[in-house]
């Protein structure tokens, strides 16, 4: 495994050199995530270039998190500069498909496919939640309120305990900047301008980014099909993370050139 820092963030890089090859696979965590919520099954993707990154705040990236997806598309470009990176097939959960589809409006040539992770063009927050979050007393409940609705009926308890201790290690301000910038993205009304390849995957039981939003994506986005993962959650790709990586790998197959 190779990685490093780049324009602030760090990432790691996982299979074949870039030159040659197809689009590499960069992937984009969500909100209080780290590079760690993607599993080694898409991490190591056969026959792709991944590269997987920890956005300011997040996992071992310094400084301190956001609170306007704007903000985060901008270091994922300076990032994406930084490394002299082709065109990438961005992959993006929940806040981090918000950050791929934003960076697909302000600059579609660096974008060569979109893979929306229990995604959506619009990502309100319940207000609860982010009155919790932005209050040491209650950050904990805030935590609970997401875990507690974010895996399916049937992921394992080890599953969702894991990511309850790894999203309570992130600073409280970065959760609750990171809250807010996915309260205020709203790009339902621009979808139709984003033409390039994308996939949209969503559990069948998520219950923060219902796959109705990923119907939307698929609906409104001329290039745009959808996959929905049965019996998964929000964290569809921590709970079925095989299909989920067989179906990236199919759509890079099929629809990346
Ligand atoms: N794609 C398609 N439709 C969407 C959408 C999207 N990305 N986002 C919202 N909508 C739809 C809603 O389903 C709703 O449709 P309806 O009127 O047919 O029911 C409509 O647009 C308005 O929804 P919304 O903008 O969400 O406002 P609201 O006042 O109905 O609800 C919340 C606001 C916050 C209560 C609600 O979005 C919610 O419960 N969110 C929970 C998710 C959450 O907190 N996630 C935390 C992530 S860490």
């Amino acid at each position: 495994m190779m990685g490093g820092l780049a324009a602030g963030l760090a990432y790691e890089v996982h299979g074949e050199r870039l030159t040659g090859e197809r689009p590499p696979l960069v992937l984009i965590h969500g909100a209080g995530g780290s590079r760690l919520f993607w599993p080694p099954e898409l991490r190591r993707l056969q026959g792709t270039r991944v590269l997987a990154l920890d956005l300011p705040g997040h996992g071992r990236s310094p400084g301190m998190g956001r609170d306007r997806i704007e903000a985060y598309a901008e270091d994922l470009l300076a990032w994406m500069e930084a490394l002299h990176l082709p065109a990438c097939v961005l992959a993006g959960h929940s806040m981090g498909s918000a950050v791929a589809l934003m960076t697909a409006l302000v600059r579609p040539q660096v974008t060569a496919g979109l893979v929306l992770v229990g995604g959506g063009g619009r990502l309100r927050v319940h207000p609860l939640i982010l009155e919790k979050v932005s209050q040491s007393a209650t950050f904990a409940e805030a935590v609970d309120l997401i875990v507690g609705a974010a895996y399916g009926p049937q992921a394992q308890k080890r599953l969702i305990e894991a990511g309850r201790r790894r999203m309570l290690e992130v600073r409280p301000e970065v959760l609750a900047g990171d809250l807010r910038a996915c309260d205020a993205f709203d790009v339902l009304e621009r979808l139709g301008e984003i033409s390039v390849p994308t996939l949209a995957v969503c559990g069948a039981q998520d219950a923060l980014t219902p796959e109705k939003y990923s119907r939307r994506l698929a609906q409104a986005m001329p290039q745009a099909e959808v996959e929905v993962i049965p019996g998964a959650g929000h964290m569809v790709m921590l709970e079925q993370p095989r299909a989920v990586a067989e179906a990236v790998v199919r759509f890079i197959q099929e629809r990346i050139p």
